[in-house]
């Protein structure tokens, strides 16, 4: 099977969507801030790493290797894929929400994310599921530099990699400080490097370090940015 580009056709007119656009490494605070934002300012909410995360979920339980390219991208077109606002994820009519977070898919799911053809048929699903709610927020890795560039606002999350690993160590109770850390250095790398979409800030991404920061003082600061851009000029 041949590989296609990475990037679908351009995302069309989402200027009559509204769309917050957050990317940012592992532990930046996106799950968090993005979900919050959404329920302030009463838009939908889309994890698309849970998404990356069902396709690698659903290539372990056929017996595929996540790392076969043409395997998974099969995979990830045949796929029915349900997420609940309330995180129900449901993968090929399969409860996946606690193994999608779970090791085996964390250790492959990075790989599974470098496929251009997986990257293709998420990218445009992503697109269709803001166009039918009328926007949304997105967090992930490429919202705002392939999905959603043209986004309402595109916000770009970091912060010091020992809160990341802190942060994630915190959520996942089973391991430990350093072995959190290590994970989250490796996909980091990995995650930077790829030749498809690789994790960058956007051109003209509001940037937030959230090391210093409460999650409240990162939702006022962007609901802030958002209220202004939807009242500005061009909306
Ligand atoms: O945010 P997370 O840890 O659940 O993401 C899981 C993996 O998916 C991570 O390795 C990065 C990748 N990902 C991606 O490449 N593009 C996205 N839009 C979202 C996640």
């Amino acid at each position: 099977m041949s590989q296609e580009p990475s990037t679908t056709s351009q995302p069309g007119p989402s200027e009559q969507l509204t769309v917050v656009a957050i990317d940012g490494p592992a532990g930046s605070g996106k799950s968090t801030v993005a979900r919050l934002l959404a329920e302030r300012v009463g838009l939908p909410y889309l994890d698309t790493g849970a998404m990356y995360r069902a396709v690698t979920f659903a290539c372990i339980a056929a017996g595929i290797d996540p790392a076969d390219a043409d395997e998974a991208t099969e995979v990830a077109r045949e796929m029915d894929l349900r997420m609940d606002p309330d995180g129900t994820v449901m993968v090929n009519l399969v409860d996946a929400t606690t193994q999608i977070r779970g090791p085996a898919v964390t250790r492959a799911v990075s790989s599974v994310a470098a496929h251009p053809g997986v990257r293709t048929e998420l990218v445009s699903r992503q697109r269709e599921w803001a166009r039918r709610r009328g926007g949304g927020v997105l967090e992930g890795r490429d919202i705002g530099t392939v999905v959603f560039p043209d986004a309402t606002l595109v916000v770009y999350l970091t912060a010091s990699a020992e809160v990341r690993a802190a942060r994630r160590a915190g959520e996942v109770t089973d391991l430990d400080y350093d072995t959190v850390a290590a994970d989250i250095a490796r996909r980091d790398a990995f995650d930077q490097s790829r030749d498809a979409d690789p994790l960058r800030r956007a051109d003209g991404a509001l940037e937030v370090d959230t090391t210093y920061l409460t999650i409240d003082e990162v939702l006022d600061v962007l609901q802030r940015r958002l209220d202004g851009a939807r009242s500005g000029p061009d909306r």
